[in-house]
């Protein structure tokens, strides 16, 4: 049940209806830190009217104790503790377990989290059969939404969701999995064998030996890139209400099985304007080509004829730099110094890209600063990750915010299905004409 802040009843908010003059009075809530919230839940009910808000630019959705963001000053926070902190200091499986638990672990605790983890990253063998029914062609995020839907049908011993015992096995799986579906997909695409998990390695190291090892060679597990991996991690695993977070919490709202709503989440995630912004950014480089080919890109971008946007620039939160972003850079140049790349062209262009965005009156006035996906993207392309798989390592990620966020939504007690209204612009109503007489 969520804790929330004692003092919830911050203050009111009058709200008069200038047609007839009436005053309504409206709760206002106050969280432990942020901006405080008009509880309209009672609205339609006194007032006979909804709200309207498109994209839900100014909608708190739910009660949530598990990230917070504050846009304007740049900060990111897990269950309170700051991103840069987390990156720095912690490793994604503690990460994870402080987004699903809420507190850090104790070294006990961790060690029988990771051990369960662990044990949990194999695949049922059937669905190895499952993945051999896609094309070869097929986009890995395609695989990964219907092998992760698919899930309910294998573990169908964990979609009781009002059982605690299944949520946290359904949990588990999912986090534990999603490295060797995503794996696996890979391998599928450029026809290699399926590799198995290794229980020696931890978390990341696995996730890199079942995607790039090879059955004729010993893998060596590069430490730099483990660890650049990790960092990933860590900075993509929640983010709040974003997209695709709502979009599991809204199909969970209905008591779907948690495995169909991360397929959706993952569906919702797919798209240019969210998760597959990484991948975009690389191919909107690739099309950019060369460096002095950067203006004339900024001058579409700002052109409100052209659907040309920057990938990688702007957040509906973020009005200043995304936090994540930061750690990324910084993390982008040590995987390249690590693999002696000095003098990539792609890199280079991606920094004056950054440099002329940062400098162009456009930009700055609309504070659209450089996010994630700009960073992760030219990681991934160093690591030798192909571009198709870049959305899919954010699912890896993420799906420790989606379960999470999941678990917080089936445990709170004034949960309802999300049901949104809407504002009717269509015909009135009228009669039906035959179709002789039409
Ligand atoms: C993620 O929300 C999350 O938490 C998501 C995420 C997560 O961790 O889950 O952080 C991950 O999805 C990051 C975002 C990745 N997407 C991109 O990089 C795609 C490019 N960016 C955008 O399309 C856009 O900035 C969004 C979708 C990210 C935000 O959209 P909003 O909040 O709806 O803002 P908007 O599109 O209304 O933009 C406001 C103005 C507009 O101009 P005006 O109509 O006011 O004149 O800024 C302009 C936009 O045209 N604008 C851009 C731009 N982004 C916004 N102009 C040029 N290039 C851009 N990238």
């Amino acid at each position: 049940m969520p804790k929330g802040n004692p003092d919830k009843a911050a203050t009111s908010f009058t709200l008069t209806d200038n047609a007839s003059g009436e005053k309504y009075e409206l709760p206002v809530l106050k969280g432990t830190v942020g901006p405080n919230v008009i509880d309209v839940r009672k609205l339609y009910a006194e007032t006979g009217h909804f709200t309207f808000d498109p994209g839900y630019t100014s909608t708190g959705s739910c009660e949530s104790e598990i990230t917070f963001i504050d846009g304007d000053k740049g900060i990111l926070l897990y269950r309170g503790y700051p991103i840069d902190q987390l990156a720095e200091n912690s490793n994604f499986i503690e990460v994870c377990y402080l987004l699903i638990y809420g507190e850090l672990p104790s070294a006990k605790d961790l060690e029988t989290f990771e051990h369960r983890i662990t044990y949990h990253t194999m695949l049922h063998e059937q669905i190895n059969y499952f993945f051999r029914g896609f094309r070869r062609d097929s986009h890995p995020m395609a695989i990964m939404c219907g092998v992760v839907g698919a899930l309910s049908a294998f573990y169908h011993d964990s979609t009781d969701i009002n059982d605690p015992v299944h949520r946290f096995i359904a949990s588990t799986r999912m986090i534990a999995k999603m490295p060797t579906i995503a794996a696996t997909a890979y391998r599928y695409s450029v026809g290699l064998p399926f590799t198995y998990p290794r229980n020696d390695l931890n978390f990341s190291e696995n996730f890199l030996y079942m995607m790039f090892s090879n059955p004729c060679e010993e893998y060596v597990v590069n430490p730099v890139l483990a660890r650049a991996m990790d960092r990933i991690l860590i900075l993509h695993a929640d983010h709040e209400q974003n997209a695709s977070t709502s979009t599991v919490r809204i199909s969970g709202s209905s008591g779907a099985n948690p495995f169909a709503c991360v397929a959706a989440g993952i569906a919702s995630l797919w798209g240019p304007a969210h998760g597959g912004a990484n991948e975009a950014v690389l191919n909107m480089l690739e099309e950019i080509g060369t460096k002095d080919r950067v203006p004339e890109y900024v001058k579409k971008a700002k052109d409100k004829n052209d659907p040309f946007r920057l990938m990688g620039f702007g957040h509906r939160v973020y009005k200043n730099f995304d936090p994540r972003a930061q750690v990324m850079r910084k993390t982008a140049h040590e995987v390249l110094a690590d693999l002696g790349i000095k003098d990539d062209p792609l890199l280079d262009l991606a920094m004056e890209l950054e440099r002329i965005a940062l400098e162009d009156e456009y930009f700055i006035e609309k504070k659209l600063y450089p996010n994630v996906d700009f960073y992760s993207g030219i990681i991934f392309k160093a690591m030798g990750i192909p571009t198709s798989m870049f959305t899919v390592l954010f699912a890896v990620a993420r799906v420790v915010g989606w379960v999470a966020q999941w678990n917080e939504m089936i445990e709170d007690p004034t949960q309802k299905i999300g049901r949104p209204r809407q504002l009717y612009v269509g015909a009135t109503q009228r009669d039906f004409v035959p179709v002789g007489k039409r």
